[in-house]
């Protein structure tokens, strides 16, 4: 099963204490020594959007070796970051709804779509080997637009595909979603994408993610994005909860017989720091239980 862990980027993006890079790092140094083989690094986004990844270029050629490393990128002149520090993956980054796109990205759907094009082209001509994800957020309701109907999720992976996206994560951007809907847009995107080109990206918000992984897991799914202890929310999200913990995950998976090859304990270790710094509760209850020695 593969885990991508996205608490470094999807985790930290929403905290208003700015994180510094060494702390950044220790984080990522954890998550490794954890198991993890996958990780979201970064954003190359504003920093007068999200302030938190402003230190991404400084973050970057320092990462520790061992896992793969992916960036956010949502134009050109993140491109061009992620190009300058060496990323070998990056990550486009669109919705299912015009509203959402507008205020998280301030583009169109269309313009979003337009501008990935150009940058996969650039991307693939600079890196050859390089890969590429491509998000679709809201893919089940939409802070402001409301419920998202499956095929207008369809529309938008079929041109992610077009662009020739290595993979798409279905992003559950604010966690209402309950297994009938999950069953429900899994098979509106089964002749368009196979297990092996789907993440899913759920938010723990009302605390039915794992319900959902469930389901995801019996239509054959291959892999899941999750953030270290819960943290997480997307600034242009309002209400949107911590990612799916990958605490929870890996207990989860570990306990019905799927292998992670992660360590709980240095996973709870690896988020630790992070929790004291924030003065945050771990939001996963495989982590408390855990903690608290049970
Ligand atoms: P804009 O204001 O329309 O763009 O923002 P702009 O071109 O006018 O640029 C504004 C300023 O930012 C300018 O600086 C640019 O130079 C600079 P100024 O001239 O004013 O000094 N700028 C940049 N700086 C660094 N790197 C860049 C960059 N681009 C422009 N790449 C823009 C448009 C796309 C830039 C902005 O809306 C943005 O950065 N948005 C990012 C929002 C974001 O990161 N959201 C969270 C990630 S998505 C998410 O969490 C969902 C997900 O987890 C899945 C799910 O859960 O659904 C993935
Ligand atoms: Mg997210």
């Amino acid at each position: 099963m593969r885990i991508i862990e996205v608490g470094p980027r999807d985790g930290l993006q929403n905290e208003a204490l700015f994180v510094p890079t060494e702390a950044k790092l220790a984080f990522i140094r954890g998550l490794a020594e954890a198991g993890l083989k996958e990780i979201e690094a970064a954003s190359f986004v504003s920093p007068k959007w999200v302030p938190q990844m402003a230190d991404g270029a400084e973050l970057w050629p320092q990462l520790p070796p061992g896992p793969l490393y992916s960036a956010l990128a949502p134009n050109m002149r993140g491109l061009q970051t992620a190009l300058a520090v060496g990323a070998q993956r990056i990550a486009l980054f669109t919705a299912a709804s015009e509203e959402f796109t507008r205020r998280n990205i301030n583009m169109t759907i269309e313009e979003s779509l337009a501008g990935f094009a150009e940058m996969a082209r650039a991307f693939r001509e600079a890196v050859p080997g390089g890969w590429i994800r491509g998000y679709v957020s809201t893919v089940i309701a939409c802070p402001f637009a409301g419920a998202i109907e499956p095929s207008a999720v369809a529309r938008v992976v079929e041109r992610l595909l077009e662009i020739g996206v290595d993979e798409i994560s279905l992003g559950e951007t604010i966690g209402v979603a309950t297994p009938r809907e999950v069953r429900r847009l899994h098979q509106e995107l089964a002749p368009l994408l196979t297990p092996a080109q789907t993440a899913w990206h759920f938010h723990d918000t009302r605390g039915t993610a794992l319900a959902n992984v469930a389901e995801a897991l019996s239509l054959g799914a291959e892999a899941f994005d999750a953030s270290a202890a819960g943290l997480g929310g997307c600034p242009y999200a309002p209400g949107a909860g911590g990612n799916l913990a990958t605490d929870d995950l890996v207990y989860f998976l570990e306990r019905e017989g799927v292998k992670t090859g992660i360590d709980p304990e240095r996973l709870a270790q690896a988020s630790r720091p992070i929790r004291e710094l924030l003065g945050r509760q771990p939001d996963s209850r495989a982590l408390r239980a855990w903690e608290a020695g049970r």
